[in-house]
């Protein structure tokens, strides 16, 4: 993956660098895109606003950075974009003009061609795998941290101009569904409700779970282990009278699926289920083994990856049947084969960290091309206040009750106060943004290696860092800016208050921090970066009065500059599948 030189002041200032080192030195010795990578923030504001680390430059000039950074900055052209260039040690420093600048970008945002262009310049086709959860079980507030992240990747891939394929892989088929289904049969005396049966389903496994707990030990722990592999066996077979139910209960569980989606506003563009992948990942098996790179032993076959200290991957059981790596197997074929995808990510939480290893090492040795391009994009588990979360044992906080707990709060704490004022069904629609903003929010601001704990009250709040607060700055800067009458011609050569700088040096780098996510496949730095811009937005705003600004024109140009920071919001809200609304 490459991505284009798109920050505009970097490739200004590269350019600038670039004819003092011809004019320094007969000898070229950086390339634009070198000098471009070499440019930073300098660490404090009054160092300037942009630095070139000259340490590069060092050995083929023959000459100590700070030499270079001096000698540099005699070489230096005029240009409209540069107040002032100084040398500190072994950087040179730039001090921006402001007036040229914030034309520049402000232009760009609030014509929002800023955000049209691809930022990449040669990127594979992606592939990315998300929101795997399994059939008969409940989902929960942990199955959301992939959801959101998954999605965000997706967006932002998207967003730098990656052909992007989204994809799912729910797990229909296993001993969760065969328990769930022992308990429903044998032991569930009620009726199935008429909505929200998925989320029934759910409930059942865990009861079948605590049951067969229970009874570990007793005189019917061989007979219950007897009745699961029959089920597995029906299951498998394709008939009989589990198998009749595992079709009706698996749509129930899909139905909870799409109602989760839908109300996250998630869409993938193909879906794969473990059903499907299940008997023709055997025959792949078997078609390797024939080709003899698969070993057999004691009947059952599989893969030595020892000298990758990966340990030995079980494919086929004696009996025939395949395991999770196999079907991974043939998941991974058809993903290559079907969508001709050069590089495929998979976001699964960091517990299957070796069964992914192994699956790609297996796929590298089958002779995958691109299984060097296969990624797996780990994240750490989500934890209430008093511990780990487990559908097993139940003690879970099931979505769908979680977003209406959420919603209900969402309206007593910050809506009801518009009862009357506005539409019913407006208040509704901003409640559900605004608990969307709190939960989607809440699980990409965390670095994927950190466990999230997940605090409603806390994500929530108006004033720390959480989607609603972003969200609320967002409202605000739109009613300000709704009162005022925009001029066609904005003097942003006003906007010279070091707070009205700081935003726009902000705003300009929106770009790069999705540069920085894209290329090391996180999400939180945009995270920080929405919730920087909003502080910095509630200090520009205390201290620089916006329609009580001495002038007309500055007035306009302190509404455009306003805009253009609720722009850059909307924009990056978007990114991580969160709405804006105009009001809240
Ligand atoms: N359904 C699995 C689980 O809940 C996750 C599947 C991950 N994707 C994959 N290709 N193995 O653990």
């Amino acid at each position: 993956m490459k991505f284009k030189k798109h920050n505009i002041l970097y490739l200004n200032l590269a350019q600038l660098i670039q004819e003092a080192i011809q004019k320094s030195t007969d000898d070229l010795a950086l390339n634009l895109d070198q000098i471009y990578l070499l440019l930073s923030t300098p660490p404090k504001k009054d160092m300037g606003d942009v630095a070139f680390a000259c340490f590069g430059l060092a050995k083929a000039l023959k000459k100590s950075p700070a030499q270079i950074a001096q000698d540099l900055l005699e070489c230096l052209n005029e240009s409209r974009l540069v107040l002032k260039s100084k040398n500190f040690g072994p950087y040179l420093n730039f001090y921006i003009n402001p007036a040229e600048f914030n034309k520049i970008i402000l232009d760009e945002i609030l014509s929002e061609s800023f955000f049209k262009s691809s930022l990449v310049e040669i990127a594979p086709k992606t592939t990315i795998e998300y929101s795997q959860p399994n059939t008969h079980k409940e989902l929960h507030v942990g199955h959301m941290r992939n959801m959101c992240l998954g999605n965000a990747i997706v967006n932002l891939y998207r967003y730098v101009g990656i052909e992007t394929h989204a994809t799912t892989f729910p797990g229909d088929v296993g001993t969760h569904v065969a328990k769930c289904l022992w308990y429903y049969k044998k032991y569930n005396t009620e009726q199935p409700p008429t909505i929200r049966q998925g989320a029934w389903l759910g409930k059942l496994y865990t009861k079948a779970n605590l049951k067969l707990e229970d009874e570990k030990g007793s005189e019917n722990e061989e007979k219950n282990r007897a009745e699961l592999t029959a089920i597995l066996k029906q299951l498998h077979d394709e008939n009989g009278e589990y198998y009749t139910l595992w079709q009706e209960t698996k749509k129930w569980s899909l139905t909870l699926m799409q109602e989760v989606y839908a109300w996250a506003n998630i869409t993938f563009d193909s879906w794969y289920w473990e059903s499907d992948v299940d008997s023709t990942s055997v025959a792949l098996i078997n078609k390797y083994f024939e080709k003899g790179l698969f070993i057999k032993d004691q009947g059952a076959i599989g893969i030595d990856l020892s000298d990758d200290k990966l340990g030995f991957c079980l494919l086929l059981k004696s009996d025939g049947t395949g395991l999770y790596a196999t079907k991974d197997l043939e998941l991974a074929r058809r993903k290559f084969e079907d969508q001709d995808i050069e590089k495929s990510i998979y976001v699964v939480d960091n517990r299957q960290s070796l069964h992914f290893k192994q699956v790609f090492k297996t796929l590298e040795k089958m002779g995958f091309e691109n299984a060097k391009n296969c990624f797996h994009l780990q994240y750490e588990m989500v934890e209430l206040p008093d511990g780990a979360m487990s559908s097993r044992k139940g003690n879970i906080v099931p979505i769908q009750k979680l977003i209406d707990e959420m919603v209900t709060k969402i309206k007593i704490d910050y809506l009801n106060k518009y009862v009357g004022d506005w539409h019913t069904c407006e208040i509704d629609t901003v409640a559900n943004q605004v608990a969307a903003g709190a939960i989607k929010y809440g699980m990409t601001r965390i670095d994927s290696n950190k466990k999230i704990v997940f605090d409603m009250d806390e994500w929530l709040k108006l004033d720390g860092e959480s989607g609603p607060y972003i969200q609320y700055v967002h409202a605000r800067i739109n009613s300000l800016v709704s009162k005022i009458k925009r001029d066609p011609e904005i003097q942003f050569e006003l906007l010279t208050h070091e707070l009205e700088s700081d935003l726009i040096l902000k705003l300009s780098k929106f770009n790069t921090i999705i540069e920085n996510c894209v290329t090391n496949n996180k999400t939180h730095p945009l995270c920080s970066y929405l919730y920087e811009l909003a502080k910095a937005f509630n200090s520009f705003y205390a201290e620089c009065s916006v329609l009580k600004a001495e002038t007309h024109e500055l007035v306009q140009a302190r509404t455009a500059l306003a805009d253009g920071v609720a722009i850059i919001i909307r924009n990056g809200l978007s990114l991580l599948g969160i709405d804006a609304p105009k009001k809240m």
